[in-house]
């Protein structure tokens, strides 16, 4: 299965913030808020990442995270011209995804939990259609809403309903079999001129290959676009991290527990950052994993 971050997008909402950088460079608490949907696709197994940025951004993200080499992944960078939409991700990916199968991450998705690993573990194996996840919210008119029937078959998908049929937002993480590149390629442009990830999901609905898996309540599910929301994950993250002793979203943790590398560059990638927390944690977590594989 191969990935891709779309990482571009204008921002607006959290103005001023987002005048000279991009959201996605943007911190949640300790990294940059890309760190976080990337964690998404090494948990799913995915080391082939595109990351999808506008032309300006792009040549930043390349300086965070390279050819992803030094995590055991293969990341390769593409630019998106204009916000003309979140499935223009298909188009521009094309020939990074090939004959294989792929998983979208919005760049400003924060997805937590315990057993989140086994989720997309089973899932990216078993898609064929499109797989959605769906999260439970207080404010459904707020987002695209999924209604299921009683044994979870996804029924109807609305932008944004004036009268929700169900609580279930769809959330930005999204598995496709390789028909979305030629659905993605027949998509006319909305009303706001933009490629809309829903028509492609209504696409596969229409066919009746669209699965909703609902994330239940032991979830954490955010996307960090508002000021409000970008503050709220910074302080999520920051109690979990506090009260627990793991980092969230720690690619070179998750590399070393993926097996992607080993404990001596994982020390590596810590020593390099001692000045902070998150380099310290790094060499305290590479040393603990070399001195338990041993014995
Ligand atoms: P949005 O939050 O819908 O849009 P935005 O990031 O441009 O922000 P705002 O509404 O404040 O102006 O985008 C969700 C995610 O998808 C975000 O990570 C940016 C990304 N995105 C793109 O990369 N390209 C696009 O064309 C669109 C629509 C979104």
């Amino acid at each position: 299965m191969k990935g891709i971050v779309l990482a571009g997008g204008s921002g607006t909402r959290l103005y001023p913030l987002t005048l000279a950088t991009s959201k996605q460079l943007l911190a949640v608490h300790d990294k940059p808020m890309l760190y976080y949907p990337v964690s998404v696709l090494m948990l799913a197994g995915v080391r082939d990442i595109l990351i999808i940025s506008n032309p300006d951004v792009v040549p930043h993200i390349q300086d965070l995270l390279g050819d992803g080499s030094r995590l055991g992944l293969n990341i390769s960078y593409a630019e998106q011209k204009e916000p003309r939409g979140i499935a223009e991700a298909f188009l521009i990916g094309a020939d990074h995804i090939g004959h294989d199968r792929s998983a979208l991450v919005l760049g400003d998705n924060l997805f937590h939990g315990a057993g989140f690993y086994n989720v997309l573990q089973r899932e990216t194996r078993a898609v064929d259609g499109c797989t959605l996840f769906g999260y439970s919210v207080a404010d459904p008119g707020r987002y695209g809403i999924a209604e299921t029937d009683d044994t979870g078959r996804l029924l109807s998908i609305c932008e944004k309903p004036r009268s929700p049929r169900s609580d279930q937002a769809i959330t930005g993480l999204y598995l496709y079999d390789n028909d979305v590149v030629g659905i993605a390629a027949g998509l006319r442009p909305s009303e706001r001129g933009e490629l809309e990830i829903t028509d492609v999901n209504q696409e596969y609905l229409r066919q009746g290959r669209a699965k909703l898996v609902p994330l239940s309540r032991g979830y954490t599910w955010m996307d960090c676009g508002t000021h409000d929301t970008l503050t709220a994950a910074s302080q999520y993250v920051q109690v979990i991290q506090e009260r627990q002793g793991v980092r969230v979203a720690c690619l070179e943790e998750i590399a070393l527990r993926m097996g992607y590398i080993d404990a001596e560059a994982c020390y590596e990638l810590g020593a390099r950052m001692w000045q902070s927390d998150y380099g310290r944690y790094l060499t305290e977590i590479a040393h603990n994993f070399a001195a338990h594989t041993v014995a």
